[in-house]
């Protein structure tokens, strides 16, 4: 459990790593690399030893027998979170964005209208307009330099043509912890407006001390009947490599026609991912969480600190996941610029704000899950990038 070790991960076909150059023209030998939402660490080893046996075996044939994985989930959900879910509701998915593009495929048509609370994770609208459906954006009202939602403006906007709502609980970006009475809002709205609720919440384990993260079936119940929950153990784990969640269905009409697109599209899960995950949602995997978040939290208060002191920087406050989403408008900068000192002057990569949706266009996205000194080192470079502002 060592959060502090630098680990080299050039060269190992990181997205994260060996895309930098590519994709921000950050030099590899000098960037820092803050984009994209992996982790810089090693999984518990109780996961890298279910790989080790895997391996140890040497036979890679088709995966058989998920009563062990479904237990798994079942435990580190009622465990975790408080939620007693029947381990018979569960799919296994490629991983969640694989999900979101089942469950678009599964409960809507071609024309349809998604509902999305931007500025929101990307992949949602990328997959939704890939399907030939259409992106109704609903923009998170900023208060007190946080995101809150906007329900009278959002029920002005719906038109008719809306068949489901997208739902990041806790939020990316922007690092909510939905409270219960905003999320029974959502289950009301989805309720007003005849929209299926997937609630994606992948992030749930990554929540700073002192919030509390609720699960969508336990503030909602009587919105069972809408519901499909997303989760996954690849964000908690640093596993995404895995691909590897969950779609879980309680209501029986939407379970037979997820159950039927599954087995149209023939998807089967990855053996190497079950082993993972198993070995993950374990009492083991749960101290190293634990662990995980205080370090979290811990770069957190060091990269807000820092960020903060910086004038026309504001960091929003990360209430949940490792993704700190800065905004840039006091600095009265137009996004190139600031962008340009970030990555030319810093040579740092986080994600651009546009890519989130509406209300994203002055921030930019600092994945802060990699060892302290780094964050240290981001900082520093980000005072000197910005220091004519001091
Ligand atoms: C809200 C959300 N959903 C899904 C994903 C990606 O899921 P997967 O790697 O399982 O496709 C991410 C990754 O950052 C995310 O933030």
């Amino acid at each position: 459990m060592d959060f502090d070790d630098q680990i080299n991960r050039f060269g190992t076909h990181s997205v994260k790593w060996d895309m930098m150059e590519r994709l921000y023209g950050v030099p590899a030998d000098k960037g820092l690399s803050m984009w994209v939402a992996d982790m810089d660490f090693r999984p518990p080893a109780c996961v890298q030893a279910a790989v080790e046996k895997m391996a140890a075996h040497g036979v890679y044939g088709y995966y058989g027998d998920d009563a062990g994985y479904r237990e798994a989930i079942r435990w580190w959900m009622q465990t975790r979170h408080g939620w007693a879910l029947d381990p018979d509701h569960i799919f296994t998915t490629h991983g969640l964005v694989n999900a979101t593009g089942l469950v678009v495929d599964a409960f809507t048509q071609p024309g349809d209208s998604v509902v999305l609370m931007t500025p929101v994770y990307h992949a949602f609208a990328r997959t939704i307009k890939a399907a030939d459906r259409v992106v109704v954006e609903c923009t998170l009202a900023l208060v007190a330099g946080r995101y809150e939602m906007d329900f009278a403006a959002w029920d002005a906007q719906m038109t008719g043509g809306e068949r489901m709502l997208i739902l990041c609980s806790p939020h990316n970006p922007g690092g909510r912890v939905w409270t219960a009475d905003e999320l029974r809002g959502v289950a009301d709205f989805c309720k007003r407006h005849d929209l299926i609720l997937i609630s994606d919440e992948i992030h749930h384990d990554l929540v700073m001390p002192g919030h509390k993260h609720h699960a969508m079936p336990l503030v909602a119940p009587d919105c069972a009947d809408r519901l499909v929950m997303l989760t996954a153990s690849t964000k908690t784990f640093n596993i995404a490599g895995a691909h590897i969640g969950n779609v879980i269905i309680a209501d029986p009409a939407l379970r037979a026609k997820f159950a039927a697109r599954i087995m149209a599209l023939g998807i089967s899960p990855n053996s190497f991912g079950m082993h993972m995950a198993e070995a993950a949602y374990s009492p083991e995997g749960a101290v190293w969480v634990d662990a995980l978040v205080a370090y979290l939290d811990g770069n957190r208060r060091l990269f807000d600190e820092g960020v903060n002191a910086i004038p026309g920087l504001q960091s929003m406050p990360l209430e949940a996941t490792y993704l700190s989403w800065v905004d840039f408008t006091g600095t009265g900068m137009a996004p190139a610029e600031f962008k340009a000192r970030v990555e030319k002057a810093a040579q740092i990569c986080a994600n651009h704000g546009e890519t989130f949706g509406a209300g994203g266009e002055s921030y930019l996205r600092f994945n802060i899950a990699t060892p302290r000194a780094r964050v240290e080192e981001a900082v520093a470079r980000l005072q000197s990038a910005f220091g004519d502002l001091q």
